[in-house]
Order: structure tokens, then C-alpha cells, then sequence
């Protein structure tokens, strides 16, 4: 089967949430990788709730709410420009160090990103970080009033880009996204940010576990619900190659 698209998640796979740590650091310092780690916990875990409440707010309102949430924990409340400021950070995100680059040399293939960000915030990310030039499409759930891994969501990579699951490979470092994706029927790479051995080792290592290797144990594995990506790639360089193996 043909590879005629590849649809990239955003947050985690080509833009790096970690650097929100900057602004949560500044506005509250010594409890910056608390909050962003806490903070990201609940945005996914907001969305997956609201879809399943169906009481849909789109990602900059689930964004805001669990950041309320994140530092009611700690007792503390920012005024409304630290605050926005913090949210702001969003808009900014550092794209990973190889991600444009393994984006430019795609350009054989129909690419474009699908994601739970609200088109707002998408619009100002993908500018930001100049990868307008290589998208054909921003695909931003909020046409659906639900969020990934609902099937609802993946269907509009076909319904805005006219390409079937098959023709598709998806690539995502979110392990839920990459049980969602595979489970729809696309072809998945995922772009695994951190290794399971990597994990190990961080856990054996002694140290109390702090919120950066929860985060790191809940999120960036593989998760065991039964679809299984088609590949793992350490770096989105290697995207090319696993697409030629996959369309044979
Ligand atoms: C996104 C979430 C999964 O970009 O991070 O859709």
C-alpha cells in the first residue's frame, strides 16, 4: 500500500512540552518541574474526562483548568498575568532538536498535523516555529468537540485530507495517541522520547522518584492496551527509511 501522508501529533512529538518548565520556574521558583509535570498529567487527563462527560471545552480552557488545578495543589494562586503568561508558554514551545530538519526532508509526502490543541493555539505554534512552510494541514480535533484517542478524532485526517487510515502513517511519542492511531488503522511510528531502559535505569537508580520520572512512567511509554506501534524510532530522521519499509 502507497504511504501517501504523514500526519505528525504536535505536543510531545514535534514540539517539546518540557520547555513550559521556563515559565513555570520563573513564576514559581523551586516548584517549576512539579507544576509542569502535574500540569501536563491533567491536561490529558481533562480531555480524556470531558470527552467521556461530553462536556467538550476546547484545549486552551483544558489548558487553563488544569493549570488552576496543578497549582491549587500547591495552595498557591498566580494573578492573571502570571498566569496568561504561563498558558502563553504554549504558543512558544521548543520544537525538538530534530524536528524540522526530519520535517524538511519529507517533502515526497503529504504532511500535516493532527492534535488536541485548539486551532488558536495550534496557529500560533506552528508560525512561531516557522513549520508552516512544510504543513499542508493543521488539523486541530476542536472540529470534533472531542479529543484523541476517540476514533471521531482520527477521522478527520481523511475527511480534510481525502487520504484513507491505510495511506496514512501516523507518528507520535504519546503512547495513548499511539494506541488510538493504530487502533483506528493507520500505519504508527513512534518516536520514542524516552527508552524503556532509559526508565529502568532512572527508577533503579535509588533516588525518590520526583515528578519528571512519574511523568516519564506514565506517559512516554508504550502502553499495554493491545496495539502496538508498527515502528520505534529514536529520532524522526529516521522517518524516510521506516516509511519505505512500511509502504512495502
Ligand atoms: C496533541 C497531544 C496528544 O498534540 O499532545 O494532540
Amino acid at each position: 500500500m502507497t504511504i501517501k501522508a504523514i500526519v505528525f501529533d504536535a505536543y510531545g512529538t514535534l514540539y517539546d512540552v518540557q520547555s513550559v518548565a521556563r515559565a513555570t520556574e520563573e513564576a514559581f521558583p523551586g516548584s517549576g518541574d512539579y507544576i509542569t509535570q502535574v500540569w501536563r498529567l491533567k491536561q490529558l487527563e481533562y480531555s480524556w474526562l470531558r470527552s467521556v462527560m461530553g462536556r467538550y471545552h476546547d484545549f486552551r480552557a483544558v489548558t487553563r483548568e488544569s493549570l488552576t488545578y496543578t497549582l491549587g495543589t500547591l495552595g498557591v494562586e498566580a494573578d492573571p498575568a502570571v498566569f496568561d503568561r504561563i498558558i502563553d508558554a504554549y504558543n512558544m514551545l521548543s520544537p525538538y532538536a530534530e524536528a524540522e530538519r526530519a520535517v524538511g526532508h519529507l517533502s515526497d509526502y503529504r504532511l500535516a498535523i493532527l492534535s488536541n490543541g485548539s486551532p488558536d493555539m495550534l496557529d500560533a505554534l506552528v508560525r512561531n516555529s516557522g513549520f508552516d512552510r512544510y504543513l499542508e494541514a493543521v488539523i486541530s480535533v476542536d472540529a470534533k468537540k472531542t479529543y484523541k484517542p476517540d476514533p471521531r478524532a482520527y477521522e478527520l485526517i481523511q475527511e480534510r485530507m481525502g487520504v484513507r487510515p491505510e495511506e496514512v502513517v501516523f507518528v507520535s511519542s504519546n503512547g495513548f495517541d499511539v494506541a488510538g492511531a493504530k487502533s483506528f488503522g493507520f500505519k504508527v511510528a513512534r518516536i520514542e522520547r524516552v527508552s524503556p531502559a532509559a526508565l529502568r535505569q532512572e527508577l533503579a537508580s535509588g533516588a525518590s522518584i520526583g515528578p519528571a520520572t512519574m511523568f516519564r512512567a506514565l506517559r512516554m511509554q508504550t502502553e499495554a492496551l493491545g496495539y502496538q506501534p508498527d515502528a520505534v524510532i529514536g529520532s524522526l530522521l529516521e522517518l524516510p527509511g521506516i516509511i519505505l519499509s512500511l509502504s512495502a
